[in-house]
């Protein structure tokens, strides 16, 4: 075959010929992400900004006033998208009022660990826990094929279980199962609710968790090392074109369970490129390895954003800059077959990022860092697309349709390019995709 012909089946084949394969082989059943907890030193304020900035009410409490001496926990929540704001009370107050009888909801918190937690990360997330069958087995499974144990598993009022093991950095990865399937607590023992929803109803649109992202040095150890315990495969990844490493300075494997519906993307820094690698950055000013991003569905992705643009400067979250107009007036060709003139006219409006694979369409925005330090930030997406029935004919969404954004990076590359054309050698400020 000659060098033209081999160059236009690449080009006529695209989508058609791109192989998907799942081997199931998650080494226990994983059924979805159940919550994300982050360690901070004042759980109080830091559960409030982020419950005004996503949109997510405080639904229940652990705390002195639910006679909790260890620890202060606030859980928020919109749809499925748990997120626990957790910090330590004076440790001589509870050492004394516990007498070796703990009263922390979570038993797994620990006071020291959390202050050189937070010394050394800022606020970062401590937790990604997953809701599996029995926490139990999932532990003792994982420990047995190598991960490292944090907690072994602790039974909560004889209605749930937890266990966590390292994931990477100081992050751990969390087991929660409940003894009665069918009719279970809404979180866990030990958390009452507040009265927050019905006075001050709060609701962006958000809805669960699609994937939370770790960066790590290395990324072939951290891979195989999660993969040989939870027996996760790895997603693939598609992209139109060969994204460069120069331009996102990153390498990246994306590892998910059976139904792909928990996914755990992990990233590396790579060197030697023309910009200083977003990830080494990450590494440095968190001290290590930890989780990057969480990304947040939304079942309305402009609603959303319109919501928290309107508390971008009153106590919410900011965004990175918005692409320059080059990068829509490129989206009609890119997505004018799954998105309208009017849905276009709204992604520019918002700064929405656009990416597609063989599946379907993503839609995509990031925060800005959300803490003091360059690390961890939010995304909010939308995925198009990839409509399925399960066995009860009941509609699904096949997860990680339509990809994480890769082809942004190339997209956003060019389109910036084009625009400093438009401008003669003036250069304009550099967006940023992760
Ligand atoms: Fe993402």
């Amino acid at each position: 075959m000659g060098k033209e012909t081999a160059e236009l089946l690449v080009k006529l084949v695209g989508f058609k010929n791109f192989v998907r394969q799942n081997p199931k082989s998650d080494r226990f059943r994983v059924n979805r992400f159940h919550h994300v907890e982050f360690w901070c030193t004042d759980a109080t304020n830091t559960a409030r900004r982020f419950s005004w900035g996503l949109g997510m009410p405080i639904v229940a409490k652990s705390d002195l006033s639910t006679g909790n001496t260890v620890h202060a926990s606030y859980l928020l929540r919109s749809g499925d998208l748990r997120f626990v704001f957790t910090a330590p009370y004076s440790p001589s107050i509870s050492d004394a009022a516990d007498a070796g009888n703990s009263s922390a909801s979570l038993p797994t918190f620990d006071h020291a660990a959390c202050r050189s937690f937070a010394a050394s990360h800022g606020l970062a997330a401590r937790s990604i826990a997953v809701e599996v069958e029995d926490a139990d087995v999932a532990f003792n499974t994982s420990v047995a094929h190598g991960a490292k144990p944090s907690s072994p598993p602790v039974i909560l009022d004889n209605l749930a279980v937890i266990a966590e093991v390292q994931l990477y950095g100081d992050v751990v990865l969390r087991y929660v199962s409940y003894k009665d399937k069918a009719n279970h607590l809404d979180f866990l023992p030990g958390f009452e609710p507040t009265d927050e929803i019905s006075s001050f109803p709060l609701d962006y649109g958000i809805r669960r968790l699609d994937h939370a992202v770790g960066n790590v040095p290395e990324l072939a150890p951290a891979v195989a090392y999660v993969k040989s315990f939870t027996g996760f495969h790895e997603f693939a990844e598609f992209t139109a074109e060969d994204v460069g490493t120069s331009e996102s300075g990153l390498n990246s494997v994306v590892l998910a369970n059976n139904d792909e519906m928990v996914l755990l993307p992990m990233n590396e820094p790579v060197f030697g490129t023309k910009r200083k690698s977003q990830i080494q950055t990450y590494l440095e000013h968190n001290e290590g390895a930890g989780v990057q991003h969480l990304a947040l569905v939304s079942e309305d992705i402009f609603r959303t954003l319109r919501e928290m643009r309107k508390r971008s400067g009153v106590g919410g979250f900011e965004f990175m800059p918005s692409p320059p107009p080059t990068y829509y007036k490129n989206l009609k060709n890119r997505a004018g077959d799954v998105l309208t003139d009017e849905q276009i006219k709204q992604c520019e409006e918002l700064g929405v990022l656009v990416d597609r694979d063989d599946q379907g369409t993503l839609l995509q925005i990031f925060t800005k860092p959300v803490g003091d330090r360059p690390t961890i930030f939010i995304e909010i997406i939308q995925r198009v697309g990839c409509m399925l029935k399960d066995e009860e004919g009941k509609t699904y969404q096949k997860g990680g349709c339509g990809g994480f954004g890769k082809g942004n990076f190339s997209e956003l590359f060019k389109s910036i390019e084009e625009y400093e054309k438009t401008l003669g050698a003036k250069p304009v400020a550099e967006t940023a995709a992760a």
